[in-house]
């Protein structure tokens, strides 16, 4: 595992993007797993930037709600068509996302596993973690070979998303997620990770006991992990060797 600690949020972004841009130099057709919330957004700014030929990325996104109107600004098929295929110009014919909207979407979910695999599976799987150390929506309790499913939102969950919606009943209770078996044979793991309050959950995941309790600890599973903290979220990690950077991020 490798983990590369640097100043703030923006350089977070830079780091990643660099290692992101990397993939798609080597392997233009690659295909990536893009995230959603707050973490990803500077790594999609910074890779942006870059001078790179992405039409023919293909992206698949780890997980959408359950039950948004099509074209919610808070679905994740808004966030990821604004953040992701608008700001790095992809084709939005290769940019997919589970159908939180469809009549079954348990069907949808396992239609959705397939269409990874029969892709030829995720080459660079980007994540983020959440307080409870969920990645993905894998709420703690998920099986660590679990599989694109139907999953109800933990209650913190709703909590932390609350702030994108008009109020905490509006935040749906069920979502699509990537399972943490389907997230594991994407072939690399970039996590990012900011700030203080992430500090504990990240030690946890990359030292804690691998279990369902801590659904980022099966990065400890994963044969290329690389991990990009925030000094804040590095607090935590002495156990482990780390790449510090001074990375130079423009000004806003
Ligand atoms: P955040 O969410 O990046 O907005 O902190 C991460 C997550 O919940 O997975």
């Amino acid at each position: 595992m490798e983990i590369y600690v640097v100043p703030d949020a923006p350089a977070t972004g830079v780091v990643a993007a660099g290692i992101l841009a990397a993939v798609v130099r080597s392997k233009p057709n690659a295909i990536l797993g893009v995230a959603t919330g707050s973490s990803p957004i500077p790594v999609y700014e910074a890779l942006a930037a870059h001078d790179l030929d992405m039409s023919q990325l293909r992206t698949f996104a780890l997980d959408e709600y359950v039950g948004l109107p099509a074209g919610h600004p808070q679905s994740y098929a808004e966030v990821v068509r604004r953040e992701v295929t608008e700001r790095l110009g992809l084709d939005p014919a290769r940019v997919a996302v589970p159908d939180g909207g469809a009549g079954d979407p348990h069907e949808a979910a396992v239609n959705y596993d397939s269409a990874i695999r029969e892709a030829g599976g995720i080459d660079v799987q980007l994540l983020g973690i959440g307080h409870n150390g969920h990645i993905a929506f894998n709420e703690p309790g998920s099986e660590l070979d679990s599989r694109t499913r139907v999953e109800v939102l933990a209650d913190r969950t709703r909590q932390a998303n609350a702030r994108y919606f008009r109020s905490l009943d509006d935040v749906p209770t069920r979502c699509i997620t990537q399972g943490l078996g389907t997230i594991l044979e994407a072939r690399q793991l970039l996590m990012v990770v900011r700030g203080a309050d992430k500090a504990e959950v990240l030690a946890a995941a990359l030292s804690g006991p691998v279990s369902p309790e801590c659904p980022g600890s099966v990065l400890q599973l994963h044969p290329h992990v690389t991990v990009v903290a925030d000094q804040a979220a590095a607090t935590h990690l002495d156990a482990f060797r780390q790449v510090t950077l001074q990375v130079a991020t423009p000004s806003a």
